[in-house]
């Protein structure tokens, strides 16, 4: 049975909780796998090549906020060595073993700088072109969203970009599918269909944005799963 999605739910993702690096390890990179199968990255490198066309040659200092093990930051730097563009990646977490995770993985070229810590108490140490999050918003209350997006909009230069997941039944009944044949741990499992649950709708933003202040952003439905929300400066 699909679960009442008509408002967000108030339940605990487990992932956070594990204390075992090598389990967290392994569920951060089925959460990877997750997010391949899911198309997760696509949206982000759609906004970035927008962004990269309004600024030509310019090199750009991105920073993606809640990062995990910095799955987003590898396939930006496939994105732009393709290109050959210029990048400067940060990446930035509060959970230290998810930065353990990310600099395991960190590719030769371009750099990327891991830093562990709280968004909400950040002060970056260059000016930022443009902030980035996935599947990060959904952990937040109202209120918490709202001065995330404020600082996003007085912080990024170009612009900033939300990517999360769509509370609505198909995406939840398409990862019960897909979970029953994948080879996912059942921590991830769970905490996806969690993350489903505690995300949100276009509406959601319409309001949230609004309550933020925030004029000109684009809010989208994106297949299969999510919700984005976009602003260029
Ligand atoms: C579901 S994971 C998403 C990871 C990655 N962005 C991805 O798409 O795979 C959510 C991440 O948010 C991080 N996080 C939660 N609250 C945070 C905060 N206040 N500041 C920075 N990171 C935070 C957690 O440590 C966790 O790694």
């Amino acid at each position: 049975m699909i679960p009442d999605l008509t408002e967000r739910a108030n339940l605990v993702e487990a992932m956070d909780d594990l204390t075992s690096y090598g389990e967290y390890r392994r569920c951060m990179l089925d959460l990877d796998s997750v997010s391949r199968v899911v198309l997760a990255h696509r949206p982000t490198l759609r906004f970035l090549d927008r962004i990269a066309e309004k600024n030509p040659g310019k090199t750009l200092r991105i920073l993606d906020v809640a990062c995990g093990d910095g799955t987003m930051l590898r396939r930006i730097a496939g994105w732009a060595a393709k290109r050959g563009r210029e990048v400067e990646l940060t990446g930035l977490d509060l959970n230290p073993m998810a930065i353990e995770v990310g600099c395991e993985f960190r590719p030769s070229k371009p750099r990327i700088r891991y830093v562990t810590g709280d968004v909400f108490a950040y002060t970056p140490e260059a000016p930022l072109d443009v902030i980035l999050s996935a599947h990060f918003t959904h952990h937040l209350g109202d209120g918490e969203l709202v001065r995330f997006l404020r600082w996003m909009e007085s912080t990024a230069r170009l612009g900033w970009f939300v990517n999360d997941l769509h509370r609505h039944r198909n995406p939840y009944r398409m990862f019960r599918v897909l979970a029953a044949v994948a080879p996912w741990h059942p921590v991830v499992v769970s905490d996806a269909l969690i993350s489903i649950r505690r995300a949100f709708t276009t509406e959601d933003w319409a309001r949230i944005t609004a309550e933020a202040g925030l004029l000109g952003v684009e809010i989208a439905e994106e297949f299969p799963a999510r919700v984005t929300v976009a602003r260029l400066v």
